[in-house]
């Protein structure tokens, strides 16, 4: 098994990551915690796949668990349903001693993980992330939200979990476009942080064999996101190079009601016209598009923003929470690997589109 240790000023926590891991999470978690009650929140989805062998799992050690199975997909992470998860948390009558586990990819991580900062201010909670970008990315940091009719993840906060469990083996149930949605994360690792990263990702042939290879990948992304949010935490510096092509991204995803892209395959679209125009402008090496370009292409991702009105995606760029007054921060590359951050002008913005 590796593990990983974020260690942060007010908390540090495990993420420990193996093949296999998911059978052996209820001996795991009974050395940690020591109640009895655990809301189990997921999503129909994995909920088919995996909810009654963890009831089974934490059932065998003794713990009492209330499963909340939400809709898949980005809708359930909404208001309303907090409301509705809140109720049940209250029929359980879940206490401040008590357990909340995430199982399931991005939407069930954030919505669950808000649930848990915010319920009676605050219940542990543990993630078992089920999708390639939540075990890479999401389940990591402790950034938990959900969306507002405006604009995604527009209320959330900063909340830790106690532990993050990563079992790679949940992927081979994950949709082909699911995995290569979290693979648009893992080249984004590569570009900001990883020139090696960035080069083996050629290398893998056919899908088992970068199965194969996944512990070691997600391995290596946690390691790059515990070292950025190590440094930076509350994202005010370092660790908005995690949002490389996610300006461009969060503005199609919203552009298309989030219907048409996933999260993953909308960043891989920001990720390559921002560079695209970076490089003409002179401040990526020169290249790096063509490079780019193959890997996306390699990884099933779009990469050209096609049937959109550019004002609109500026429009939906304005609203963007990274924004600082009228001014706005983007994340280039220099050369792959090698990123930085550019405070510009709105009106700067459309030189980067
Ligand atoms: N997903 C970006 C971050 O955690 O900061």
């Amino acid at each position: 098994m590796k593990t990983l240790k974020i260690n942060l000023i007010d908390k540090s926590y495990p993420i420990h990551i193996k093949k296999g891991l998911f059978h052996n999470i209820g001996k795991k978690l009974k050395k940690i915690y020591q109640g009895k009650k655990i809301a189990l929140i997921t999503d129909e989805n994995v909920y088919k796949f995996y909810g009654e062998q963890i009831n089974e799992i934490l059932q065998n050690e003794e713990f009492h668990v209330n499963t909340i199975v939400v809709e898949p997909g980005e809708k359930s992470k909404s208001i309303e349903m907090l409301q509705n998860v809140y109720d049940k948390l209250l029929d359980f009558k879940i206490t401040r001693t008590d357990l909340i586990i995430a199982l399931g990819g991005g939407v069930v991580g954030d919505l669950a993980g808000f649930v848990a900062a915010t319920f009676l201010r605050g219940v542990p909670f543990v993630q078992i992330p089920t999708s390639l970008l939540a075990q890479i990315d999401s389940s990591v940091g402790g950034k938990v939200a959900v969306n507002l009719p405006r604009g995604k993840n527009l209320i959330g906060n900063f909340y830790h979990p106690q532990v993050v469990f990563i079992d790679p083996d949940f992927l081979k149930t994950l949709d082909a476009r699911f995995l290569y949605d979290g693979m648009a994360e893992v080249i984004k690792y590569g570009c900001i942080k990883d020139k090696n990263l960035f080069q083996k990702l050629f290398n893998y042939k056919t899908k088992d064999n970068l199965y194969e290879h996944m512990e070691e990948i997600i391995y290596t992304c946690c390691k790059i996101k515990k070292e950025v949010v190590e440094n930076d935490e509350k994202d005010m510096g370092e660790r908005m190079l995690l949002n490389f092509g996610h300006t461009i991204g969060h503005a199609i995803e919203k552009y298309f009601n989030y219907e048409k892209y996933t999260h993953g395959e909308a960043v891989a679209i920001g990720m390559y016209e921002i560079t695209k125009k970076s490089e003409e402008l002179g401040i990526t090496k020169k290249g790096t598009i063509d490079l780019m370009k193959e890997l996306l292409i390699k990884y099933n991702l779009h990469y050209e923003m096609k049937n959109v009105d550019q004002e609109k995606i500026l429009e939906a760029i304005g609203l963007d929470k990274k924004n600082v007054g009228s001014k706005l921060n983007i994340v280039l590359l220099k050369d792959i690997g090698e990123s930085f951050i550019k405070l510009v002008d709105k009106e700067e913005i459309k030189d980067y589109i």
